[in-house]
This record gives C-alpha cells, structure tokens and sequence, in this order.
C-alpha cells in the first residue's frame, strides 16, 4: 500500500520540480521503500506544459545517474489537493500561489521543501536565468533534501 504521496511543486515544472521528483524516487529506490511512496510534479504556471525538463536539469540528473527527460510538465489542478498526500513547494513564491488555489480547509499538508525536509526555512532558488553551477546547487539541496525527507516520511508511517 502507498503510505505516502507527495507531490513538488515549483514555478514552471521544468527545472526545480522535475529534479526533486527524480532525485526523490531514486531516494526511495535505494532506501528499499518504493511501494510505500509515489511522487509527482507540477508547476503553479501553465507556460511549459507538456514540455520535458530543461536541458540543463536533465544533464545534472543524468550526471548523477538520474533520467527525468520522460518527465513531462503540467500546472497544478484542484485534483491535487485531493489526490496527494503532501505538497511540497520550492520556494516562497510557490508556497504562497498554493495557499491562493488551495481549499480552505485543505487535508493534506501544503509546504515549503526546505522547511518540511530539514526544518530550514530557506527557498530551493530559481536557476532558469543562471548558469549550469545554479543547477549543481539546486540538485545537491534537493539531494540532501530527499534524503532527509524520505527518512522523515518512513519513521511517520
Ligand atoms: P522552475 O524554473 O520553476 O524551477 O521550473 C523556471 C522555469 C521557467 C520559468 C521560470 C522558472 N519561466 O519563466 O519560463
């Protein structure tokens, strides 16, 4: 049975989002748990819909041993709120755009990435208009990010 279902949530579901739900499941992989979760992504803006992952996001994936380039972009829809069991946003700007959309009295829980997985309250930053050491960053805080929250969501359940 699934115990947990969570979905990333970034601005354009190309580059930050894509990246977490690839390094997440391979997380899962390694740790033996993957029947136990299932992940998604999606972006709180509908530009990129249906488009891969950025280049640049799928060349740091694939560096590390990760393929996301199957992965494919959407915008969050209301479903979601029901459907998962945990939303994860990378940054402030998402989390907020979430808390707009959500119902009002949501059933799952609705937060930032760094805050839930390392109870840091930090954003994972927008690489889109940097350079590809932006996309280094951001995959080694979504790494370390990963690891800590799937060891967070296996002691819970
Ligand atoms: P993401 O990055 O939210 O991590 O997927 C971005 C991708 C596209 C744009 C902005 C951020 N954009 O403006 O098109």
């Amino acid at each position: 049975m699934t115990a947990c279902n969570v979905l990333f949530v970034c601005l354009g579901n190309i580059c930050r989002s894509p990246l977490a739900e690839g390094i997440f499941m391979k997380t899962i992989e390694e740790a033996g748990c993957s029947a136990r979760f299932a992940a998604d992504s999606a972006g709180t803006g509908a530009w990129h819909q249906g488009d891969p992952p950025d280049s640049r996001s799928i060349a740091v994936a694939r560096k590390h041993g990760i393929d996301i380039s199957n992965q494919r972009a959407r915008q969050v829809r209301p479903e979601d709120f029901e459907t998962f069991d945990l939303i994860l946003a990378m940054d402030r700007n998402n989390l907020d755009h979430l808390a707009r959309i959500a119902p009002a009295t949501p059933r799952l829980g609705i937060h930032r990435f760094s805050d839930y997985a390392l109870g840091q309250p930090s954003d994972i930053p927008d690489p889109y208009y940097g350079g590809a050491d932006g996309f280094e960053t951001v995959y080694s805080m979504l790494l370390t990010g990963c690891a800590s929250l799937v060891e967070k969501l296996g002691n819970r359940s």
